[in-house]
């Protein structure tokens, strides 16, 4: 592996900021991994960049991920196993799966970003979320400098959370694989009410999963801004969870806040109504703005640095927390 010393990260995230690395080199094989050894500096691991804000030049080995491949593990009448290399472009995986017929991925069409960066945020949209297909996955292991399993249950997926969030698993493993279960006769689930309304305007009474892929696609490519064009990072905030208290507190102030129930004494709220609501949609601070169409994107209007950025969402995170007494937290990475 070739390591590049201050490295230009601007084509490596999607806000597009520039930012430099200590050093940089990109991992096509284990072989790879096992060269790093323990002397080196930190080490971050670098998927798609489409869930990062880099605020600052980064002292560190980033391992830019480029392990490729895709194959059947096992399949029968019902179902069929594949495992999908980290390094794989998750929409090319969906669109691969869509077109084979295989379904349980269809929702999360156009996510951007790779399949190894996929669980480490269990990666959700229409009602769906990787943790509901995902059998295992591979990771290396820098520690003990071999390739270890983690099975469904080992890998505590939460909203928008696994066990690889977790402060200490921080560049300690190195997601290589992942191993899901789709099947070969779904049922397409479209009860979000974006799909269900897209669906029903393209008169699709009985949805194909190939029909909900490209519901999806467009309903996302209304709603959310191309990166290529726009930078930005999708969701900026995950939406709070909150008390049902607090919910009586806040339809006090908004007797329409909209909510998804979580469990008999919690609620979730969406970040972009509340952002929207305190009237920040559509709004920007120099070079950095609130989406117009779903306030929940921050994006780079063009020249943005990765502390301006984040001075903005955090201008936005306190507005939020003055007006509604709601903590909305990150769900990208701050680096
Ligand atoms: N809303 C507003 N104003 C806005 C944005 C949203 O009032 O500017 C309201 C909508 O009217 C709706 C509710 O908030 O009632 C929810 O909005 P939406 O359906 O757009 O979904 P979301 O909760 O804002 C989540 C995910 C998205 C995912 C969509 C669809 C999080 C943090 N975000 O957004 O994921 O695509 O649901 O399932 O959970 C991402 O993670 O990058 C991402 C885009």
């Amino acid at each position: 592996m070739i390591i590049q010393s201050n490295y230009s990260l601007k084509h490596c995230n999607t806000f597009g900021v520039d930012q430099y690395a200590a050093a940089f080199g990109i991992i096509q094989s284990l072989d790879d991994l096992n060269q790093i050894r323990e002397s080196d500096q930190p080490v971050l691991i670098l998927g798609g960049g489409s869930n990062i804000l880099l605020t600052k030049d980064i002292d560190a080995l980033i391992l830019k991920n480029e392990l490729k491949g895709k194959s059947i593990v096992y399949e029968d009448d019902q179902d069929v196993f594949i495992q999908l290399k980290s390094g794989e472009n998750w929409h090319e995986c969906v669109t691969w799966a869509v077109e084979q017929g295989w379904g349980g991925i269809e929702n999360l069409s156009l996510i951007p970003g790779t399949v190894g960066a996929a669980p480490i945020q269990n990666i959700g949209a229409y009602g769906a979320e990787i943790k509901d297909v995902l059998i295992e996955l591979n990771a290396y292991d820098f520690d003990s400098k071999s390739e270890i399993s983690f099975n469904h249950l080992k890998c505590m997926f939460g909203y928008r959370d696994s066990i690889f969030k977790n402060i200490k698993n921080k560049g300690k493993y190195f997601i290589t694989s992942v191993l899901l279960k789709l099947s070969k006769h779904p049922i397409p689930n479209t009860k979000y009410a974006d799909i269900e309304r897209k669906l029903a305007e393209k008169n699709i009474l009985h949805p194909t999963i190939k029909d909900v892929h490209e519901a999806v696609i467009e309903v996302r490519q209304y709603k959310l801004p191309d990166p290529a064009v726009i930078g930005n990072a999708g969701s900026f905030f995950k939406n709070p969870i909150i008390t049902l208290h607090q919910y009586d507190q806040l339809k006090k102030i908004n007797p329409d806040a909209a909510h998804y129930p979580v469990d008999s004494n919690h609620v979730k709220i969406p970040a972009g109504w509340l952002i929207d609501q305190a009237g920040w949609k559509g709004k920007s601070i120099g070079h950095v703005g609130c989406y117009e169409k779903q306030a929940l994107v921050i994006i780079n209007n063009g020249g943005a640095s990765g502390d301006e950025i984040w001075k903005f969402a955090q201008g936005v995170q306190e507005d939020v927390m003055n007006k509604y007494g709601i903590l909305i937290e990150p769900e990208i990475n701050i680096w």
